[in-house]
């Protein structure tokens, strides 16, 4: 490892640390180094607070003068909720700055790294990048996209199945991956399920360990019929609950829910596309089932990654639950093809991620390595 990147990777640990607590914001860590010693260090640990920069700038004071910045993305350059860190960083009197990726943030990308320059401050980019990427995937992507990431979950048997003909899914997997599952959570903004779901299993869908921050859960239902006794709703004060619907609600069920603190959403069109647009402010789902509307999600190619929790056992049955329902492809040539080797469970063991992933056997297919037929 060189210099560079070792600091980088104290920067990356640090960023780490914020994990699921700044959503939607990405997570970041920034390292001020002077003759080789560290003499500032900090992180972004909650949307509205302050930002890695300004903390480890602070800490580092005078002693920032002639030193290296490490930053694990690209400062911003414009005014959000707080002021913005390029030109913080650059009167800090640092002489370098070390950064590992660029942020495709229309309002901030390359400006950030322009105007350090222009300031007469070396920088360095690239250092330690994929790392720093995969650990903001979800906000690089969303960014890129300029729509929410998308994350299709499902715990399933070894042949496909999410539950039985009748609807029973408790349990096909076990403890741990139903934990791992709960704690993926923490790393997105929102998590949505088709009404079909909420009928059958009564889940909760919060995060765990909890969160701080808002998070919210989504129910796909044309026809208003989430129960207001249900648990979703008993717990809006936990976490809020939009109920996507249709154009024109049941003005009775939507006056019910709505006194029980949930937000009813009317949508046009209740697409996989329509409600990523209707969901403002969210930048990363996780849709959690069941069978159908992870089936539109693939059929619609709305999605960036898939995380199958898969059980070691088969249910077999003709009319069990297929994982993904939707419109049944024409030929096998309509499936959509993976990176070679994605069969052989590719589990994805960044340390970065912690706690996160790892804990149950899951296989991640993620963004970068689903190719598009
Ligand atoms: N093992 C697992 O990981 C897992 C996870 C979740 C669920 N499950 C199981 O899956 C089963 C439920 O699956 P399901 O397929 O019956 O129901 P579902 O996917 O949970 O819900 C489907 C319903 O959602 C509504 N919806 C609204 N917009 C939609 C859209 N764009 N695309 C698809 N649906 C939309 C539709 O009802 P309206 O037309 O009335 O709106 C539709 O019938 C249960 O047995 C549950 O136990 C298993």
């Amino acid at each position: 490892m060189t210099p560079d990147e070792r600091f980088m990777a104290r920067a990356l640990d640090l960023a780490a640390r914020g994990l699921g607590e700044t959503n939607p914001n990405p997570v970041v860590g920034c390292v001020v180094v002077r003759g080789g010693r560290v003499v500032g260090e900090g992180l972004h640990r909650r949307a509205g607070g302050p930002h890695a920069e300004v903390i480890a700038l602070q800490k580092a004071g005078a002693r920032a003068k002639g030193a290296t910045a490490y930053l694990t993305l690209e400062p911003c350059a414009h005014t959000g909720r707080t002021p913005p860190c390029a030109p913080l960083v650059a009167a800090s009197g640092v002489a370098r700055v070390v950064v590992a990726v660029g942020d495709p943030d229309p309002r901030v990308s390359g400006r950030g790294l322009r105007l350090l320059r222009a300031k007469g401050i070396r920088v360095t980019t690239g250092v330690l990048r994929d790392r720093a990427a995969l650990l903001n995937e979800r906000f690089l992507v969303a960014a890129a996209r300029r729509r929410p990431f998308v994350l299709l979950k499902a715990g399933l048997s070894l042949d496909g199945r999410i539950a039985t003909a009748s609807g029973r899914s408790r349990w096909i997997t076990d403890e741990r991956q139903r934990r791992a599952a709960r704690g993926l959570r923490r790393l997105f903004d929102a998590v949505a399920v088709g009404i079909g779901t909420v009928l059958a299993d009564d889940p909760l869908l919060l995060p765990e360990p909890r969160v701080r921050r808002p998070f919210t859960r989504v129910v796909f239902d044309r026809r208003l019929r989430t129960p207001v006794g249900s648990r979703l709703v008993r717990s809006v004060s936990e976490g809020r609950v939009v109920v996507l619907t249709g154009p024109r609600p049941h003005p009775r069920r939507r006056a019910a829910l709505e006194k029980a603190g949930v937000d009813v959403l009317p949508t046009r069109a209740l697409t996989p596309r329509g409600a990523l647009r209707a969901l403002d402010g969210i930048a990363s789902l996780m849709v959690e089932g069941g069978s159908a509307l992870l089936g539109a999600f693939l059929h619609a190619r709305v999605f960036d990654q898939v995380v199958l929790f898969r059980a070691p056992m088969l249910l077999g049955g003709r009319n069990s639950l297929s994982a993904f329902g939707g419109p049944d492809p024409k030929a096998p040539a309509d499936g959509i093809p993976l990176a070679p080797g994605a069969d052989r469970a590719l589990i994805a063991q960044d340390p970065a991620l912690g706690a996160v992933v790892g804990a149950g056997g899951e296989v991640w297919y993620p963004a970068v390595r689903v190719r598009r037929g």
